[in-house]
């Protein structure tokens, strides 16, 4: 949601924070806007609504201001028209600023300096913010001083860049709440809400904290709070290729990124299993053995497809370690005053770590006492700094908004968190451990086995590509599956699709089956077989029009599905990371022969940092 970029350097502005916001885009926004400082007392702003391509025809791709700051909006606070599109003008053009969060108290803010003789032009919170900066420096305050007053005053969350058009050296920042990224360039420095803009100029990059505030010039940064006192923040290296962030070759990122699976969980796993049998898995985690075996309970929050690995961690943690798991949506369980007890760790699963509701559902844990864990894919965010402990998936970085490779590493991670607990509390029959290893080390084959089947699911996207509602079906750890292959076509392609437990279907959702709903049954040979079996009997019956994926060599299904899918025989709780691909691929080819904007679809952000 909402996206920041910022330049100080000596390369032309414009191109530059152009393919920055192109980088962001992938957040979610609904307009754009860029303002340059040519250093001769006023701005160049300009701002539009909808897709980024509006903003770049309006803007002169080589005007030569090396200063500038730019934002992707994802309308909260008022309409997305050009109009309420950041940056924000304080009303005597002096002062431009971009703002990612909520200004709580902007009413009252904005009533005050309306009293004070200020104007305002939009109908955003941001505004108050230019605005307070413009009236304190009226009063006499030089720029910095006076931005270091005015974010005294705001109540909310915000990343902020801030610019002064008599100020041509200087870009100042803040943030608390949403994260901030400064990338250290060779005489110039780049500002970002995330890394993947800085990825094409730089590696060096510093995460901004909760509560800092930066005076980027174009030798670097300098770091302070709000009360005045100067830090340091340790410059990090960020490993990832730059071209991880492109399309390379592939039509849609996420399709690049179902492809990418095999070498993500390849990259989860990698140093994290044992060498030789009956080594203890070598997770790295903060808690001793000891302290593992003392966990009475667990509770994971999440949202979305990160609440659906989730639930998928529940039945393994259960499985392995035989400890009680609660899985909650992080929006509600932050309010419902949550019991817990003694002995409990809570696990965030977030592949952004910036999801407002699971880093609020985090801490109110922490503070009722909770040990706690995050599982995340994206280095030196909010969720991993502020849990105790983190276990980051390595799946690289993820633009497409409907995630993939991020939940199937979810997925691998959770399976070796369930081991590890379960090795501390004595619990994992040794066999049982080597056969999961064994299986996980065969995922990535198993995973590009299941993506040459591609052509197969696009023929099924074509023939199934009308249909106005599809069910799913799973049981056991492939319920969650059917939730989240239900979830990923509602998603992109906007068809209406619902996930139920198979056993569930005869309680309700069996009214819905006629010839024309596709139900996506998922049934591997496992131990529930037999009855998703009979529940599928019970679905044909009604002529509902089946597509199976089963086990290879599976023919329980002929006669019965309308189509079938077979799959590598692996390790039945392993099934989920593999039932899950065709999934995702099923999706994705309806979505293209709909025509839906398969990376961006509508109203939906790639990190939502609003509750
Ligand atoms: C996934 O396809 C969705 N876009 C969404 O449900 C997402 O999983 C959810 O918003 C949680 O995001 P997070 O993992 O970054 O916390």
């Amino acid at each position: 949601m909402c996206g920041i970029v910022g330049y100080i350097g000596h390369q032309s502005a414009a191109t530059l924070l152009l393919d920055g916001l192109q980088t962001l885009e992938y957040r979610g926004y609904d307009s754009a806007g860029i303002a340059l400082a040519p250093g001769d007392g006023a701005f160049r702003v300009t701002r539009a609504s909808g897709k980024l391509i509006n903003l770049r025809n309006k803007m002169d791709a080589q005007d030569p201001a090396t200063l500038g700051i730019g934002h992707t909006r994802w309308a909260t606070h008022g309409r997305p028209t050009e109009e309420n599109a950041h940056p924000h003008r304080s009303a005597d053009g002096k002062i431009v600023a971009v703002h990612n969060g909520i200004f709580e108290n902007f009413l009252e803010l904005r009533k005050e300096l309306q009293t004070l003789g200020e104007t305002f032009s939009s109908e955003t919170d941001t505004e108050a913010f230019p605005v307070m900066v413009s009236h304190f420096m009226k009063a006499g305050l030089g720029f910095r001083e006076a931005f270091h007053r005015a974010l005294g005053r705001m109540e909310g969350i915000y990343a902020l860049a801030c610019l002064h058009a008599d100020d041509p050296d200087r870009l100042l920042a803040a943030r608390s709440g949403p994260p901030l990224v400064i990338g250290l360039g060779e005489g110039e420095t780049f500002l970002a809400s995330d890394v993947v803009p800085l990825l094409r100029h730089t590696r060096r990059v510093i995460f901004l904290e909760d509560g800092d505030i930066a005076e980027l010039t174009r030798t670097g940064a300098q770091i302070s709070r709000l009360d005045g006192s100067r830090v340091e923040r340790p410059e990090q290296h960020i490993p990832y290729d730059p071209v991880a962030a492109e399309k390379g070759g592939f039509k849609h990122f996420m399709q690049k990124e179902i492809f990418e699976q095999p070498q993500a969980i390849s990259n989860t796993l990698l140093n994290r299993l044992p060498i030789e049998p009956g080594e203890p898995i070598p997770l790295d985690l903060p808690f001793s053995n000891e302290e593992l075996k003392a966990l009475q309970r667990i509770h994971i929050v999440a949202c979305g497809t990160s609440w659906h690995a989730g639930l998928v961690g529940k039945f393994l943690i259960e499985q392995l370690a035989r400890t009680a798991v609660e899985v909650d949506y992080a929006s509600e369980y932050r309010y419902r005053e949550p019991v817990i007890p003694e002995g409990t760790l809570i696990i965030g699963i977030t592949q952004s770590g910036e999801t407002a509701d699971t880093l609020a559902a985090m801490k109110e844990a922490a503070l009722r006492g909770a040990r706690t864990l995050a599982i995340c894919n994206v280095m030196g965010s909010t969720a991993t700094r502020a849990a105790e402990a983190s276990i980051l998936t390595h799946a690289g970085p993820e633009i497409g908004v409907a995630s993939t490779k991020a939940f199937t590493t979810q997925l691998a991670v959770l399976t070796l968190l369930a081991l590890r607990i379960g090795e501390a509390k004595g619990t994992v029959n040794p066999a049982q451990k080597e056969e999961l290893l064994q299986g996980l080390r065969e995922l990535p084959a198993h995973l590009e086995h299941l993506n040459a089947l591609e052509p197969q699911i696009m023929r099924w996207a074509q023939k199934y590509r009308d249909a106005s509602d599809f069910l799913y079906l799973g049981r056991g750890p492939l319920y969650p599956i059917a939730l989240e292959g239900a979830l990923k076509l509602k998603e992109i392609s906007y068809i209406h699709a619902e996930g139920y437990p198979a056993g569930e279907m005869k309680h309700g959702p069996i009214a819905l089956i006629d010839k024309n709903l596709p139900v996506v049954a998922l049934m591997p040979k496992d131990a529930h077989r037999e009855k998703t079996l009979s529940n599928l009997q019970e679905a044909a019956a009604r002529d509902g029009r089946i597509l199976g994926l089963v086990t290879q060599g599976d023919h329980g299904l002929d006669g019965i599905a309308e189509d079938v899918l077979e799959l590598p025989d692996v390790h039945p709780w392993l099934a989920p990371i593999l039932y899950v691909l065709p999934l995702q691929l099923l999706s994705y080819h309806i979505a293209v022969l709909r025509g839906c904007d398969v990376d961006q679809p509508r109203n939906l952000a790639k990190s939502v940092t609003v509750e």
